[in-house]
């Protein structure tokens, strides 16, 4: 899946890896990039569609559903994160709005434009959805979630030619762990690596050094292989 010629829609545009998304999917070739962001923006690339999209907001998503004609690649990207005590209840809420049921309802709006295009789901998660970061529960809860979403999507959407792809970032130098003094990827970096590896049809993305030291561990993992044997379930049912 290269960009050359394709439509894009990226939530979370508007800052930190979303932004360096946009960029990366121009200066590839794109033909049109949808930009979903929460405030207005004003694109100075004709190619750049602005789209008011809160990922909370089921007429924004709706509406984006709408707007949009044709679709070869979505990439979830937007997210939250936060600090939180497990035992705040609001906190998994609000994280579990964001970053597990704003992908799922924009995927399922969005659907019949990828399926008709035999394109591609990109979904940004976090190297916290396989092992929990314990200062951050509710923000690993989410993306262990929007982890088993993306194996489920990918399961059931293969026989329509429709790839699923999950990135597991390390630490990435934006607002979101501004606060954090560790090494940190740059987002431009990071989105880079992103685009080769869908360019190379890799199902799981690694996109920095510290990822990346889990890639081949995982590429040839029990894990991997238990999935692929649970999506053999899913044929096998179907051929019932
Ligand atoms: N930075 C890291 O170290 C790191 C590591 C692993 C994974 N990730 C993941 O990478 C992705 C991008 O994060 P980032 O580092 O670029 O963070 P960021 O700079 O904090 O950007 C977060 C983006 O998500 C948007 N967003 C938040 N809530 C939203 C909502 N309800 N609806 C729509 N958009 C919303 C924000 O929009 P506003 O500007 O309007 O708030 C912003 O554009 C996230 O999924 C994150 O979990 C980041």
């Amino acid at each position: 899946m290269t960009l050359t010629g394709k439509t894009v829609l990226i939530t979370g545009a508007n800052r930190g890896l979303g932004r360096a998304l946009v960029e990366e999917a121009l200066s590839r070739g794109a033909e049109r990039v949808y930009a979903g962001t929460r405030q207005a923006l004003n694109p100075t690339d004709e190619r750049v569609t602005p789209l008011v999209l809160d990922l909370t907001d089921a007429a924004q998503i709706n509406h984006a559903a709408e707007t949009v004609d044709s679709l070869d690649v979505l990439i979830n990207n937007a997210g939250v994160y936060g600090y939180e005590d497990l035992a705040d209840r609001a906190a998994l809420e609000r994280h579990l709005a964001v970053n597990l049921f704003g992908p799922y309802a924009l995927t399922q709006a969005l659907l019949p434009r990828l399926i008709e295009s035999q394109g591609a789901i990109v979904n940004v998660l976090s190297l916290a959805a396989v092992a929990a970061l314990p200062i951050s529960p509710a923000y690993s809860i989410s993306k262990a979630a929007a982890l088993s979403l993306t194996q489920s999507l990918r399961a059931t959407l293969a026989g329509q030619s429709v790839g699923v792809h999950a990135v597991l970032p390390g630490p990435m130098d934006t607002d979101m762990v501004r606060d954090l003094e560790i090494p940190k990827t740059s987002p431009q970096s990071a989105a880079a690596a992103i685009l080769d590896a869908l360019d190379k049809g890799e199902e799981e993305i690694f996109p920095d050094p510290f990822s990346q030291t889990l890639a081949d561990s995982w590429n040839g993992g029990a894990v991997k292989a238990l999935e692929r044997q649970n999506a053999a379930l899913l044929g096998a049912a179907q051929n019932q």
